[in-house]
């Protein structure tokens, strides 16, 4: 029985594409059919596959119907988090969610799932994404209206993994993966309010995705920070093969 995650399938069977330019490029070329294949290549009907949001680009359930079908016809249970692309998903409206597709998909924000004897926590997350002005390559100031914005953002989605943490540890959970769709920290930060709960918790691994490109693999923590395990798994990342996380 084992754990995969990626992130980012950005599916748009139905939706007209507006994808921004790093969308583009050789390794999105039928990436849905690449996925399909390595996950029947890979993905038992026992095992668990998280998928680290932005699945779809239709702007409501009606548009995604056929995105969330691809999802649900993949191999094993299917826990699905909150991308910033996620239109169909109101964040009120989880609970709906699950009783709509009890029993094919999963959708996690202010609850958790169990893997063995993890709880599988997360929620969005935020990161402030700039605008950054750099002088000489280096970052000598941002944007502080934008700024004060993204903290707005990063405090309700810090209580609502708060909310999920509560609920495993309340069912007696001790031990915890952590999911993000944003990455942890910003490109300036080395620790966060997301960082810290997951140092707090005592969470095995946090596992985020949203960065697309080359440039912005490395826009976070990668490897092991204070004992933890950082994990990059948006699917330009992986090549669309889901990464092994227990
Ligand atoms: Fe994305
Ligand atoms: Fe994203």
């Amino acid at each position: 029985m084992h754990l995969y995650a990626i992130g980012d399938l950005h599916l748009h069977f139905q939706a007209e594409l507006k994808a921004p330019g790093q969308l583009h490029g050789a390794v999105w070329q039928h990436h849905e059919k690449t996925f399909r294949e390595n996950c029947a290549r890979m993905i038992r009907p026992e095992d668990t596959l998280v998928l680290a949001g932005d699945h779809s680009w239709g702007r409501n359930l009606a548009e995604c119907e056929q995105d969330l079908a691809y999802i649900c016809a993949l191999p094993g249970k299917k826990v699905l988090l909150r991308g910033n692309h996620d239109m169909f998903w109101d964040a009120k409206k989880t609970d709906a969610l699950n009783r709509l597709f009890e029993g094919r998909l999963r959708f996690l924000q202010n609850n958790y799932d169990a893997f063995q004897d993890y709880a599988l926590v997360g929620t969005k997350g935020y990161t402030f994404e700039g605008p950054f002005y750099l002088r000489g390559g280096k970052i000598v100031d941002w944007d502080r209206d934008a700024e004060a914005h993204a903290k707005k953002l990063i405090g309700r989605e810090a209580e609502r993994l708060r909310q999920s943490f509560e609920a495993a540890r309340r069912d007696g959970y001790r031990k915890f993966i952590m999911f993000l769709h944003y990455p942890p920290t910003d490109v300036m930060e080395h620790n966060s309010v997301f960082t810290a709960m997951a140092e707090e918790y005592r969470a095995e691994k946090v596992i985020y995705a949203h960065c697309h490109g080359e440039h912005r693999f490395h826009d976070s923590l990668e490897g092991r920070h204070h004992g933890i395990e950082y994990r990059l798994v948006s699917g330009d990342y992986l090549r669309w093969v889901p990464s092994l996380i227990l």
